[in-house]
């Protein structure tokens, strides 16, 4: 979703003389190790820095498609010889039985069956499960939130906040959370099967979820409906996520401050809701209607938001497990990778300005012949969070007991560490960061790009080794990459080295401060960088989430090679329809298809149901934009990129 402009961390203070750096100083010095990477990876001496690929020779890259343009119009625009298909659209029912979509008379009841709002993350888990199918599969979709200007007829006349009705809550309630739907490509088409037994809607209404971890049974997390601590209905904010080695699906639970109403400024809680940026004037009404989303009537609801939820897709009867001990804040993600000694590490962006980047590493090792010997996996382990310095970077432990983290600094225990993991954070002087997108391990070379996609509120005595621009209007990319042990990576490690990978903006624009390894062209220079794909050759692929607003161009998709030449030169390829972010790309194994969000189209000021900016994707005068998942298939059947 886009970002709503407050809300920094309250922690960080805008000091009036810096003694830091310079931002030239702080980028040279990063730059300076880059550029001798890249001699080396032209030499091929990768093993020093643990990479198992081989750079591509030569000056080409193996990324041979035709560069897209940029767009400021009401359609998507993809490389030439390539198909898009609209492949499932919000309101599309995903039962033989479920209701059409009726724009016009929505309910609660017929959302539950159909394909939620603002589509999000894609995965796509083969079928059968186990397989390596790129022609069946499950995509499982996060819905992030609902535009209420974009779902409601008559949004202009009415006075949403003090007219929208139970129903519309329950319907709005109803349209957040994830889908799974099962998905198959038939003579190059991909369509989806309503008779599938996996199809299913989760929801922030109805869905009934158990919280596990060392936040479980936590006072902080008991409700008059729930005086246990272990069971929430629903979940909501879904914004990335990550799948699991083991088969299940992670969804984050992003931007929960918006879903709460009330008097945030009294209670036992309020401190620790000014933390999470819950104010109470929510974005949207369900607190009027539903006693736990208003603040004052259930204090604790909102402790029982802002987690990593795990969800089995392939057991449509399995309930969804919030994992507490990855901590709480507004994730963005949840991308899993298993270390050298079999450990799983997670990695986790908090994404809003001044936050932080964490990490999960799992205490016991993942069983790669018993899958359901790794079922609860996540619940014990430890959570750490980022502190970058000039030359590397530490991997802070969130351990009660140890450091500040104490009851002299109001901790009882690892829950309350684990509800308040911004907090925790803080004290621990983790390193404020450029609004944390997705975090993501390269599976060819196990390097980790974290994404910073923008922070216009940066000043520019605020800037430090890892955030050079004050203010940065584009975004840039991190790479950490872990140590070597026993020829694997080590993703338990405290210690590891980055650099920088891309500093986006126009390289022809010295004041834009971007830096690129090699020349990308006019259309291929990127802004705002947010969800990430690798595909299975390990070149990266970036979804942007705000180039209308600092570059003046729809968001879009850009692939870059990862190593050799080309490293870091993005090349554009698919453009969205205006007013929409490009989000969760991925890729069947073959990397002949790449699934995308298209996420809340027209989404513009002065866009409404009525009268939005654009009707794609059906551009019929009766439906209002959808956000849909789309399909990008080469029309030769080819790889995609090539
Ligand atoms: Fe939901 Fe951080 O984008
Ligand atoms: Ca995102
Ligand atoms: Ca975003």
């Amino acid at each position: 979703m886009k970002s709503p402009l407050h809300a920094a961390n309250p922690a960080v203070p805008v000091s009036s003389e810096s003694t830091a750096p310079t931002i030239s100083q702080l980028m040279d010095a990063r730059m300076t190790r880059r550029t001798a990477m890249q001699g080396m990876a032209a030499a091929g001496v990768y093993g020093l820095f643990g990479c198992a690929t081989s750079a591509p020779q030569g000056t080409g890259s193996s990324l041979t498609f035709t560069e897209s343009g940029r767009f400021m119009d009401e359609t998507h625009h993809v490389a030439p010889g390539y198909n898009v298909n609209a492949l499932v659209r919000w309101g599309d029912p995903l039962h033989a039985d479920a209701p059409d979509f009726n724009p016009r008379q929505q309910t609660a009841a017929a959302q539950e069956r159909q394909f939620g709002a603002n589509n999000d993350y894609v995965a796509f888990m083969p079928l059968p499960r186990g397989s390596t199918s790129s022609t069946r599969g499950l995509l499982c979709v996060n819905h992030e939130y609902v535009t209420p200007s974009l779902m409601w007829p008559g949004f202009e006349a009415a006075d949403y906040a003090k007219n929208v009705t139970r129903e519309q809550c329950e319907t709005e309630m109803a349209a957040v959370g994830h889908s799974i739907v099962e998905v198959e490509r038939r003579g190059g088409l991909w369509t989806i099967n309503l008779k599938s037994g996996y199809n299913r809607r989760i929801s922030a209404r109805s869905t009934p979820m158990r919280i596990a971890g060392p936040a479980a049974g936590h006072p902080r997390m008991a409700t008059r409906a729930d005086v246990s601590g272990t069971r929430v209905i629903g979940t909501m904010s879904n914004c990335a996520g990550g799948t699991t080695p083991w088969g299940t699906v992670l969804t984050a639970e992003e931007n929960i401050q918006n879903f709460f109403t009330g008097d945030a400024s009294t209670g036992r809680e309020a401190a620790a809701w000014k933390r999470m940026g819950i104010n109470g004037r929510g974005r949207y009404q369900w607190g009027r209607h539903v006693d736990r989303f208003n603040l004052n009537r259930e204090p604790n609801e909102a402790n029982r938001f802002g987690w990593i939820v795990e969800i089995d897709p392939y057991d449509p009867k399995s309930m969804p497990v919030k994992r507490t001990a990855l901590g709480r804040c507004k994730y963005e993600c949840a991308n899993t990778v298993i270390s050298h000694d079999g450990r799983v590490a997670v990695y986790c962006g908090d994404d809003e300005r001044m936050n932080y980047v964490y990490k999960f590493v799992t205490r016991d090792a993942y069983n790669a012949s018993k899958t359901e010997a790794n079922r609860d996996l996540l619940d014990n382990g430890t959570l750490y969070v980022a502190r970058f310095d000039a030359k590397k970077m530490q991997w802070l432990p969130l351990v009660f007991g140890q450091g500040p983290l104490t009851k002299a600094n109001g901790f009882e225990n690892q829950g309350d560490v684990l509800i308040e993991a911004r907090r925790a954070a803080d004290l621990l002087g983790a390193t404020p960061m450029d609004r944390p997108e997705d975090v993501e391990v390269n599976p060819l070379t196990g390097r980790v790009y974290v994404v910073l996609t923008y922070n216009e509120q940066r000043k520019p005595d605020q800037v430090d080794a890892a955030n050079p621009r004050g203010p940065n209007n584009f975004g840039h990319i991190i790479e950490i990459i872990p140590p070597m042990v026993n020829g694997k990576m080590d993703h338990a490690a405290t210690e590891c080295p980055w650099e920088f990978f891309i500093i986006g903006g126009d390289p022809k624009k010295p004041e834009h401060g971007a830096r690129y390894l090699g020349p990308v062209s006019a259309n291929g220079w990127i802004a705002a960088p947010d969800n990430l794909a690798f595909d299975p050759k390990g070149r990266i692929w970036i979804a942007t989430d705000g180039q209308d607003d600092w570059a003046g161009f729809n968001d879009s998709v850009y692939a870059a090679e990862t190593s050799g030449p080309m490293r870091g030169v993005t090349r554009n390829f698919f453009s969205c329809p205006r007013g929409a972010e490009c989000t969760g790309p991925a890729f069947t194994p073959d990397g002949k298809t790449l699934f995308l969000s298209v996420q809340h189209p027209a989404e513009e000021k002065g866009s409404t149901f009525d009268k939005p900016s654009t009707r794609w994707p059906d551009f019929r005068p009766d439906m209002p934009p959808r956000p849909s998942v789309v399909a990008i298939t080469k029309a030769d059947g080819g790889e995609i990129g090539s």
